[in-house]
């Protein structure tokens, strides 16, 4: 089974190499695009380094010399180089956002098709509002990444390596000058990612419970306000808000230091340079074309050096991302197709459950307990017994979406463990007691975005089941806002009984599927799920035992055991727990029907 994809409190460090994997793995499939902007990058840093060499040639030569002419040329080039840096740089960035924007996308499909392979235990544990923030905000870090971050340190590392060269090419003293500069730096640095990196992953982690627990409580929005609880959800986002902006303040804090430290770096090795480099020129050892090259070129040395506060804290957060997402990655499914699974068309004679034994954890109690039963085509079944019984679950094994421990099932025959999950759930339709309704028109959720089926077969449905009342109400052009919170539970239930025909599937699950309904709404899917039971499969589970009095088998489920099996009349004569239940049931009815 799949533990949590890791925002727990215990995760604080993170994996450089798992991250280090998937970022390398990310940039090797878009390796054509990258090598472009490298191509540019070079060009547009060798180009920046030009211009201090043409302002020595400028001052040392074509000044003391009067060449007008050379001046003239020199400074058209220093211009011109400046514009083509520009283009150059232009071409860069566009370049880096096209590779970068593909291949976001590339990882949010990625993301996608692995989150929809990831079994119901995983989204039993993760929720969706948690999941959601880790494809859209850990991807967007990850962009940030991709597209500046890491060719400004290709491009800071070429120019500060390109920039000592020159320097020690040109004048190997004055360029000692500056050693003494480089351990401070680094011990800076070393202090910077030190303290700052365990405040980034933090800040990196309240953000994505921040947005997980947004999303999660204005899903639950009609309940906070019905018990008053805002100031509760209020409370603690403030407080998350509180502990995110302590955690940046102190990485901010010290990324300030860390500036100031270079920045006073950066005068001392140009005073020290002016110093020695303008004793050189008075002894005639140097040009002032040269000693002012040189304070060019520690301009851009230290340019790098300052991007580098900024870098690290991109680069955390980037690696915590990655590391994150690699995480999620690496999970496997828990429920597997066979490697060449077979396919079925149709169900023809029937299912069987044979001895199956189910929990949804090891370490948790069975919740089927050798169960056996079966259900030939054209038959209907009805499953009751008492809440928490393990109705559900059947019906989640059936479609896979959970795996069973012991026993078998078996589709006309063939094990259900080798049937492709897609023949699988196009052979059986589901409505489930949480019925849920996508964004879109009444239309698309009776053919669940499935445009190849025509809308005649929607009328169809709709007149056989002597739904057109209904649906002039709610026509099917109407919108459907998200989960259908436009609709009352009852209307909703019409609704997924009526796709259930629309998608025509051979074997039906309803869930509770009349339980929210009044009995004149009742009354009219019941019967027309009468007229459609004549052509196909049926298993209803229901509390109401009223409802199910005309299926063919009842099985009725206590503890995770079958305890009676048999029709309505078999059961009452039997005098067990379906008549109990069946007695009670119709006494409290009347119970009902004497108060009102
Ligand atoms: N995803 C899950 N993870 C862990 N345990 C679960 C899960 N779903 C159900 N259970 C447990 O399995 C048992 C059977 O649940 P199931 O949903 O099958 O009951 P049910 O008979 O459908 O109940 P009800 O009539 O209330 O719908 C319950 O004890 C429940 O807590
Ligand atoms: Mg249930």
């Amino acid at each position: 089974m799949h533990s949590s994809d890791g925002d727990g409190e215990k995760e604080e460090s993170i994996d450089y190499r798992a991250s280090f994997r998937l970022v390398s793995g990310l940039m090797r499939a878009h390796i054509g695009g990258f090598a472009l902007a490298f191509i540019f990058l070079i060009f547009a840093t060798a180009v920046n380094l030009v211009n201090p060499i043409l302002a020595k040639h400028i001052l040392d030569g074509a000044i003391p010399s009067q060449d007008y002419f050379r001046l003239a040329v020199y400074s058209a080039v220093y211009a011109g180089n400046i514009f083509l840096s520009l283009v150059l740089n232009y071409l860069l960035y566009i370049q880096l956002v096209k590779t970068g924007q593909k291949l976001i996308v590339f990882l949010k499909k990625k993301l996608l098709d692995h989150l929809f392979s990831l079994g119901m235990d995983f989204y039993s544990e993760n929720p969706a509002g948690r999941l959601s923030s880790r494809v859209q905000s850990d991807t967007g870090t990850l962009y940030e990444l991709f597209t500046e971050t890491a060719i400004t340190i290709f491009k800071d590392i070429f120019m500060f390596i390109s920039v000592f060269a020159i320097m020690l090419f040109f004048n190997f003293h004055l360029t000692m000058i500056l050693m003494p500069v480089f351990p401070v730096i680094l011990l800076l640095v070393w202090f910077f990612v030190k303290l700052s990196s365990p405040l980034f992953v933090k800040s990196r982690k309240i953000m994505a419970e921040l947005t997980g627990w947004l999303t999660e409580h204005l899903n639950g929005i009609e309940v906070l306000q019905a018990y008053n609880r805002e100031e509760t959800v209020c409370g603690h986002m403030h407080d998350l808000n509180e502990r995110k902006f302590k955690a940046e303040y102190h990485a901010e804090l010290y990324a300030v230091i860390f500036f100031l430290g270079i920045f006073a770096l950066q005068p001392s090795a140009t005073a020290a340079v002016f110093g020695f480099g303008g004793e050189q020129v008075l002894q005639g050892k140097l040009t002032v074309g040269v000693l002012i090259m040189f304070i060019l070129y520690i301009t851009q040395l230290f340019e790098p050096i300052f991007r580098f506060s900024e870098h690290v804290s991109i680069i955390q957060r980037s690696f915590s991302a990655a590391h994150r997402l690699d995480r999620l990655l690496a999970l496997k499914p828990s429920i597997n197709e066979k490697a060449q699974p077979s396919v079925i068309s149709s169900v023809s004679k029937g299912i069987e459950f044979r001895n199956v034994w189910m929990r949804y954890k090891n370490d948790s109690p069975w919740v089927l307990k050798n169960v056996s039963f079966s259900i030939k085509k054209g038959e209907s079944i009805a499953i009751a017994g008492e809440t928490g019984g393990g109705k559900t679950t059947i019906a989640n094994l059936l479609f896979r979406f959970y795996d069973f421990q012991k026993g078998r099932i078996l589709i006309d025959g063939e094990d259900i463990q080798n049937i492709s999950f897609k023949s699988l759930r196009s052979v059986m339709g589901l409505i489930q007691q949480d019925i849920y309704l996508f964004p879109g028109t009444m239309m698309d959720n009776l053919k669940m975005m499935d445009s190849s089926i025509p809308d005649e077969k929607v009328y169809e449905a709709i007149k056989l089941m002597g739904l057109d009342g209904f649906f002039r109400k709610h026509p099917l052009s109407m919108t459907i806002v998200e989960k259908g919170i436009n609709l009352s539970i009852g209307e909703k239930q019409v609704i997924a009984l009526a796709r259930a025909l629309v998608l025509d599937q051979d074997f039906l699950v309803l869930d509770e599927a009349t339980s929210h309904m009044d009995p004149y709404t009742e009354r009219l899917v019941t019967g027309a799920v009468q007229k459609l039971l004549e052509h196909k499969s049926l298993i209803i589970i229901a509390h109401r035992l009223s409802t199910i009095r005309n299926v063919d088998k009842i099985l009725m489920i206590s503890g995770g055991e079958l305890r009676e099996c048999g029709s309505h009349e078999e059961l009452m004569s039997k005098n067990g727990l379906y008549a109990a239940y069946y007695r009670l049931q119709s006494g409290m009815s009347s119970l009902e029907r004497n108060a009102a």
